[in-house]
């Protein structure tokens, strides 16, 4: 296996990969280069080494890209070869140079397959192609079984209408806080002091990676355009501050984000924050379901993913749990890499 990115993801990732035979960490990448030993590397130590702030290249490796890796990687390799993605960059076309090369492709990154859909089926195409497995169960809802759930469903005959959820844990802890009385900058704050937020919290709060989520589910129904883009929750007068700033005047937005909670829940709904996936399209934006509804019965960061489909209606399949942390989403890589093996 051939790791791309050596952040919070890829270190849980390198330190959960079982032994098996036939089963090595041969090769680890960060931005500083990578380091390559077709024999295996240790992973758990140099996962300790990184998170104590030393490079991959500091710790033995060369300078290089992540297309320099990939290359010499496929040179070292006999026999099959994994290559996981856990960057959170543009790498299309170094994923594009792996599969021709017949390597498997196994992601965390949602870049690759929620950009333009030519991208995305021209990845798919290389697969085909090359005979390599094209792997993407980490990107949406970290270890839920969510894309899993939806070929088993296509496998046995039947056919997906719909796709939807909650699939931002920040955006539905603030949401459900709010629900419960509290003010949604304090809300946000507080979502940023429990680690659920990035640095910015505007980044959770834009919709864009719940939005790219979505995105990758109505490619999988078979949707071929670009989608409108997320509804964001922030305010388009804020959008340009700093960090700090943003959240200083965030509680500007309470008062509005109180009425909206109360005359919801006056008519027994709840707002959340909805991807939904179709043959014809994704969205994602604010919508006030039932409270005891599945999605209105969501608590703090939880994800959850309904299938509508001929068999599953009008009561969806639902998968729900926590759907985002580094240690789920590393166990969702790890089953994607073994079902690469067993099919090998
Ligand atoms: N954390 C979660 O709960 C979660 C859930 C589902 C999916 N994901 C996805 O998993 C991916 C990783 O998340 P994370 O939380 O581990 O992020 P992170 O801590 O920021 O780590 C990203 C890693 O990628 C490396 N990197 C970036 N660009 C690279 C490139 N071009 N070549 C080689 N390495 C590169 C970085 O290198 P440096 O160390 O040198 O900066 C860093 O080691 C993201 O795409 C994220 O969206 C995360």
């Amino acid at each position: 296996v051939l790791l791309l990115g050596f952040g919070q993801v890829g270190r849980a990732f390198a330190r959960m990969l079982p032994p098996r035979p036939g089963l090595r960490l041969a090769g680890v990448a960060d931005r500083s280069g990578f380091v390559l030993d077709p024999g295996g590397l240790p992973g758990e130590a140099l996962a300790r080494a990184k998170a104590r702030g030393r490079s991959v290249r500091e710790c033995g490796g060369a300078p290089g890209s992540a297309g320099d890796a990939v290359a010499a990687f496929r040179r070292a390799t006999r026999g099959r070869g994994i290559v996981v993605d856990a960057t959170a960059d543009e790498t299309g076309p170094v994923l594009g140079q792996a599969l021709v090369a017949g390597l498997d492709v196994v992601l965390a990154n949602k870049k690759p397959i929620a950009g333009s859909g030519q991208d995305f089926r021209a990845l798919q195409r290389r697969a085909r192609e090359a005979g390599s497995r094209l792997c993407f169960e980490a990107t949406v809802g970290a270890g839920l079984p969510v894309i899993d759930t939806f070929r088993r469903l296509v496998e046995s005959g039947d056919r997906v209408r719909r796709v939807e959820g909650s699939l931002s844990g920040t955006i539905g802890f603030v949401l459900d806080e709010v629900r419960g009385g509290r003010a949604f900058s304090a809300a946000v704050r507080e979502a940023k002091a429990r680690g659920y937020t990035e640095p910015d919290p505007r980044e959770d709060l834009c919709g864009r990676d719940a939005w790219r989520k979505g995105l990758i589910l109505s490619r999988l129904l078979g949707f071929r355009g670009e989608p409108p883009p997320p509804l964001s929750l922030v305010p388009p007068g804020l959008a340009r501050l700093t960090a700090e700033r943003f959240l200083e005047r965030l509680g500007a937005q309470d008062a509005a984000w109180r009425g909206r909670a109360e005359r919801a829940a006056r008519r027994g709904r709840v707002w959340r924050y909805v991807v939904r996936a179709e043959r014809g399209g994704a969205t994602a934006g604010l919508r006030a379901v039932p409270r005891e509804s599945p999605l209105g019965a969501l608590v703090g960061t939880n994800s959850l993913v309904a299938f509508t489909t001929d068999r599953y209606s009008p009561e969806p399949l639902v998968v729900s749990g926590p759907g985002a942390g580094a240690e789920l989403t590393a166990s969702a890589l790890v089953s994607d890499v073994l079902d690469c093996l067993s099919t090998s």
